[in-house]
């Protein structure tokens, strides 16, 4: 088989639903310039040298819908002979996407590839805007159905995973990404345009655009004492609040991914390959659990062990299934190389984004760190689990 690497990878920001600097950012807009970005940031790369572009997205309907990956591709300006798909496995979307795109190069299919994922949440609610959940099946087994926030209950209760340390957890996500933020190290951060509608004097409204470089959920300001003070948002004597969940969140991200072949003629110096790429499924009303299952199956693929992981990506989904993941796999001896400029809690979960999102901060955190495996893992919603091991290139 022959190797993926990944050239290029890069994300917009992630910005809060509906109150964020992408609210009125349509989600093919945010796709179709990340899209571009990736092209521009990899010298020498033709958009008609791409074979496929694939995208993850976990509800794609509206205006994230009709298969975006093909209609964002259009409006990025790639030439017609670049297709373009859309792939759904909710909260690792993006990373099937990659995964997929990956395959591709190593059957000997295409030589270059791009993957990545897209999720605008303002406009696509999560669950999507017309759920239809099969009747008959959903009597027998609403389980398939019920809300994240209640399945992260499920894993708090049966875990023991205490309120307490669910808020630290929270609280050192925010801190973590604070300080990148303040130090600037989301370089695979592109400042992206976004769309605002301003009211001018007659009344009607004025479209403009403006450039967002930040993710604008991380709250600098929080505290040990304020996260103890929110109210459970899912169960009336629960532990999962606003503050220890992931954020709703705006967001697109892609990588592009060559043949050794592809990588010579170019002359391009490759960040990481992707080497091995995991799903696994558990039960629907404890999804949180997924990593602890896709992480060790991925490690025996690659005959490797948790010693051997120099940075983690885990998403935190929910604080309380993150923690209860880490704790199970021994990771809490290594909690310095997990999520080390925060997580979705800080910096939002944009569900079909969020795969790609990973990747291109664990691959910019590899890199400036010199750290030779990375892995990234996320739980899915309907009950499984994700991971993914990326090696840095000489
Ligand atoms: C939990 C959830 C319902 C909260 O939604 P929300 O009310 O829109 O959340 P917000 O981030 O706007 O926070 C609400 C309030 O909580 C408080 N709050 C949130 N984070 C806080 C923090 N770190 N410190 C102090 N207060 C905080 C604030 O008062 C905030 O209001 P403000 O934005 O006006 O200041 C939503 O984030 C959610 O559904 N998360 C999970 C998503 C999910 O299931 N994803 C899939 C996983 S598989």
């Amino acid at each position: 088989m022959r190797d993926a690497y990944i050239v290029t990878a890069v994300r917009t920001p992630g910005c809060r639903r509906g109150k964020g600097a992408f609210k009125d950012t349509r989600p093919e807009d945010l796709l179709s310039f990340i899209l571009d970005a990736a092209v521009q940031r990899t010298p020498g790369l033709d958009k008609g040298q791409v074979d496929d572009v694939m995208i993850g997205c976990s509800f794609p309907e509206a205006e994230q819908g009709l298969n975006v990956g093909r209609i964002a591709v259009q409006i990025a300006g790639f030439p017609d002979q670049v297709s373009g798909a859309t792939v759904n496995r909710f909260c690792s979307s993006g990373l099937e996407a990659i995964a997929q795109s990956a395959m591709r190069i190593m059957c000997g299919w295409s030589d270059i590839t791009i993957g990545g994922g897209l999720e605008s949440m303002t406009y696509v609610p999560m669950g999507g805007n017309l759920a239809r959940p099969h009747p008959e099946y959903t009597r027998e087994h609403p389980d398939l159905y019920i809300s994240m926030g209640m399945t992260a209950e499920n894993v708090a209760n049966r875990y023991n995973i205490s309120r307490e340390d669910q808020d630290q957890f929270a609280y050192e996500s925010q801190m973590k990404a604070s300080k990148a933020k303040a130090e600037k190290l989301y370089t695979e951060i592109v400042p992206t345009p976004a769309t605002r509608f301003v009211l001018q004097a007659d009344g009607t409204y004025k479209k403009e655009t403006f450039l967002q470089d930040f993710d604008d959920g991380i709250r600098e300001s929080t505290t040990l004492e304020g996260l103890a003070k929110l109210r459970p948002v899912f169960a009336l004597n629960g532990t999962v609040t606003a503050g220890n969940s992931s954020q709703t969140t705006d967001g697109a991200a892609v990588s592009v991914i060559m043949s050794e072949k592809a990588v010579k003629e170019l002359g391009l110096k490759p960040v990481a390959k992707l080497k091995f790429y995991t799903t696994v499924g558990c039960r629907a009303d404890e999804m949180g659990v997924g990593p602890r299952y896709a992480i060790p199956k991925l490690l025996k693929l690659a005959g490797l062990t948790i010693d051997d992981i120099g940075l983690w990506e885990i998403n935190e989904a929910f604080a309380s299934q993150a923690l209860y993941c880490i704790r199970e796999l021994g990771l809490d001896k290594y909690m310095d190389r997990i999520n080390i400029h925060g997580g979705a809690i800080a910096l939002g979960h944009p569900l079909g984004c969020t795969g790609a999102k990973l990747c291109a901060t664990l691959l910019t955190n590899m890199r400036a760190k010199g750290v030779k495996y990375g892995v990234e893992s996320m739980c899915i919603g309907g009950g499984m689990g994700a991971a993914a091991l990326f090696e840095l290139c000489d």
